[in-house]
């Protein structure tokens, strides 16, 4: 039997993959877009349904960067309403480790897992920058070093938490008198990052542990996904790039006692259909100058050259200035993470050997599609990533709110329904049985 392929979405928002401008986009914070774009995944099959998180609007230059999307709504608030309209779709949701505590994670985790019916996921990101502690009681205190072996603590800290239940504590035994029994709840941490103990107030979800997602790419970020996450959301996202991933952090579970499918490797992706795929490829170069706007462009640049570049054409030739490589002008997630020098050399390189614009090349260097072509060249290569080890799914970033998906699911998946990579319906009602994943490691077996 061919390897099987699993899918998921993401709800839209910022990093120029939206187009809120396209007159078919709709609201990002209305209840009625969460539901659309939910029940056309599920309706589809997929394993689950992604929410990103920002904890603090991004700035460009002092100011609210707002060129993508700006300002969404709080991920489990959404997920436990989405829980309500949905039957089997899993709900995935981003909550840092670095500015919240164990115990409340856990208990809004485990009462998701609850509500849903074992649906619920934990994308664990470590963002730990200053600008967005200021918005929190402690500020910016963790070092960026640090924020790995927090992320590590945090959810085995959490994993205590949900082990602190067992299946039988619920006796709710009227003969007896007793509903809970003796001892139910229990924990105590003693850690670097936390020393607590008490009683954990929500009974173990139908899980036993949420899924739990990794999104990073660094060498520790890398080392805690094949240690502790079920699935990695990725950006590497072209065959060779996926390969190369796919090939390291499989590698790395050997020692961690894991197997390989104990570990699912998701790439961000995007797609364009079309009749042909001559017309895809013109449709996928229109929404590319969407997504970079002239505006836009200008704000790419300054986010590498750290200075102000809005007296530039975006029209025409790179910045003849050289970068200020001090702070930076962007903050929160629009930050440029890379060797911005490097980067500046690269780029006047590649536009001088193509004649590309300011314009020109954002578009070139940021808003690429991952799969364009008719519905049956998309199948056919969204099926090849995963045969030949460059992926185990997708997690689809639709370029429209809420209706991104709507084709994907009508012409694509039937074809790899047809194809035999892919379920056509679901086989059992957690999230861990779409992702053909064993029951949750207990926290002591991943001490
Ligand atoms: C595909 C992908 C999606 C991410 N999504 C979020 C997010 O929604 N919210 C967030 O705060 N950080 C997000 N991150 C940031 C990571 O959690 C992490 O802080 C960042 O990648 C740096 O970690 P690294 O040094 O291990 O790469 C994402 C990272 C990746 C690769």
């Amino acid at each position: 039997m061919p390897r099987q392929i699993h899918l998921a979405a993401h709800f839209p928002g910022v990093n120029n993959t939206t187009v809120w401008s396209d007159p078919r986009s709709g609201s990002q914070i209305d209840f009625a877009s969460f539901v659309h774009l939910a029940r056309t995944a599920e309706r589809a099959k997929f394993d689950f349904f992604f929410l990103a998180e920002g904890l603090r609007l991004r700035e460009l230059k002092g100011r609210i960067h707002d060129l993508d999307v700006a300002g969404r709504p709080e991920s489990l608030t959404v997920l436990s309403a989405l829980a309500a309209v949905t039957t089997r779709l899993g709900l995935a949701a981003t909550v840092n480790s670095t500015f919240n505590e164990p115990y409340e994670v856990a208990r809004r985790l485990a009462s998701l897992d609850h509500l849903s019916g074992g649906r619920a996921a934990w994308n664990v990101v470590t963002s730990y920058d200053a600008f967005t502690g200021e918005n929190f009681r402690r500020g910016g205190f963790l070092d960026e070093a640090d924020r790995y072996t927090r992320a590590a603590e945090f959810l085995q800290t959490a994993r205590e938490l949900w082990d602190s239940w067992t299946d039988r504590d619920l006796l709710a035994d009227p003969a007896a008198g007793q509903f809970v029994r003796e001892g139910a709840g229990e924990f105590a941490h003693h850690g670097r990052h936390f020393d607590i103990h008490g009683r954990f107030a929500t009974p173990r979800g139908p899980q036993g542990h949420p899924v739990i997602i990794q999104a990073g790419d660094s060498e520790e970020g890398r080392e805690f996904a094949a240690r502790d996450a079920d699935v990695i959301f990725s950006r590497h996202s072209t065959l060779e790039d996926g390969r190369a991933f796919y090939k390291d952090v499989k590698s790395r579970l050997a020692k961690y006692g894991r197997r390989s499918e104990d570990l699912k490797i998701l790439p961000a992706v995007t797609y364009v259909l079309g009749d042909t795929d001559a017309d895809a490829a013109e449709r996928a170069a229109e929404i590319r100058r969407a997504q970079v706007s002239p505006q836009t462009a200008i704000a790419f640049l300054e986010a590498v050259w750290g200075r102000d570049l809005s007296g530039y054409d975006p029209d025409g030739p790179l910045p003849d200035v050289e970068p200020d490589l001090g702070e930076g002008v962007s903050k929160g997630r629009a930050q440029f993470r890379g060797d911005r020098a490097a980067t500046v050399r690269q780029w006047r390189a590649l536009a001088g050997e193509r004649g590309l614009s300011i314009r020109d090349l954002a578009i070139e260097t940021t808003a690429r599609q991952t799969f364009v072509g008719t519905a049956r060249t998309v199948a056919d290569r969204i099926d090849e990533f995963v045969q030949t080890d460059a992926a185990d799914g997708f997690i689809f970033v639709p370029h429209l709110t809420p209706g991104g998906l709507d084709d994907l699911a009508e012409h694509v998946v039937p074809l790899l329904q047809e194809k035999g990579v892919f379920r056509a319906d679901y086989t059992g009602p957690t999230l861990r049985d779409h992702l053909g994943l064993g029951p949750a490691r207990t926290a002591e077996e991943t001490s």
